[in-house]
């Protein structure tokens, strides 16, 4: 059995502002995708790779990625939310996967290992494996511009991606989900069908690029040759 991962792509990059989706848009001269896929490949860990791409981009991200080695590569277009363009990667996946990885082509340089450890994870037994790490601020839980509680912060993590699964319970977990709440990630919705999700450390280099803060926080760690 081979793993894959699926990588959504397809976001317009509303909160980065950019002219081009976000997935496309250059760092240190070549799109985020790219920095994000040539980390996956790096990994030695995955067998497939699905790209969900922007509307119209299907051929441009082939392009764009065509130098990596990446063997068994498909593209698809996404749909109007994440958990919509995840579900049409998830769809893309041939029947002889049996662990999928979950990664935001925005969080363009998670390094290798974590791949790796993700997928380590989910085969020693875990069906869902999501990194995560501490909350360094504190965090309040408010009624709109008052604050009603200052949450235990000792309880509480951030979650990235990628994010792994064992491939049947995902695909059941998108067969079920309504468009109704759609889920900000991928374990979310395992857990709402009751499977237990296993946390592994995460890495400060997995944050995404949201905003242009964050691009310029990951063009001066490449600068620095940190990833
Ligand atoms: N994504 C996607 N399809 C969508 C929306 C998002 O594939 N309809 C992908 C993005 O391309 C990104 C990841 O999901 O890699 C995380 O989403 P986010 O950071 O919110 O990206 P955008 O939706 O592009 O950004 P924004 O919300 O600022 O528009
Ligand atoms: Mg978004």
């Amino acid at each position: 059995m081979r793993s894959a991962l699926v990588v959504p792509a397809a976001g317009r990059g509303d909160r980065l502002g950019a002219s081009r989706p976000k997935a496309l848009v250059p760092l240190a001269g070549e799109p985020l995708l790219v920095h994000a896929l040539r980390r996956a490949a790096a990994s030695g860990v995955l067998d497939v790779v699905v790209v969900v791409a922007p509307a119209g981009a299907c051929e441009e991200v082939r392009d764009v990625l065509a130098g990596l080695p990446l063997p068994d590569l498909r593209v698809v277009p996404g749909g109007a939310e994440r958990q919509d363009s995840v579900r049409l990667g998830v769809a893309a996946l041939p029947d002889d996967v049996d662990v999928v990885l979950v990664h935001d082509a925005a969080r363009c340089l998670a390094p290798p290992a974590l791949f790796e450890l993700v997928v380590r994870t989910v085969r020693a037994g875990h069906p869902a494996v999501v990194p995560v790490l501490p909350v360094s601020d504190t965090v309040k839980r408010v009624a709109g511009d008052v604050v009603v509680e200052t949450v235990d912060r000792s309880e509480l993590v951030a979650v990235q991606t990628p994010q792994g699964f064992a491939c049947a319970p995902l695909r059941a977990a998108h067969a079920a989900a309504g468009a109704a709440t759609p889920a900000t990630d991928d374990a979310g919705m395992l857990e709402a069908l009751g499977h237990p999700v296993r946390t592994v450390p995460g890495d400060d280099r997995a944050f995404k690029v949201t905003r242009p803060l964050d691009l310029l926080l990951a063009g001066a760690l490449l600068a620095a040759a940190a990833p």
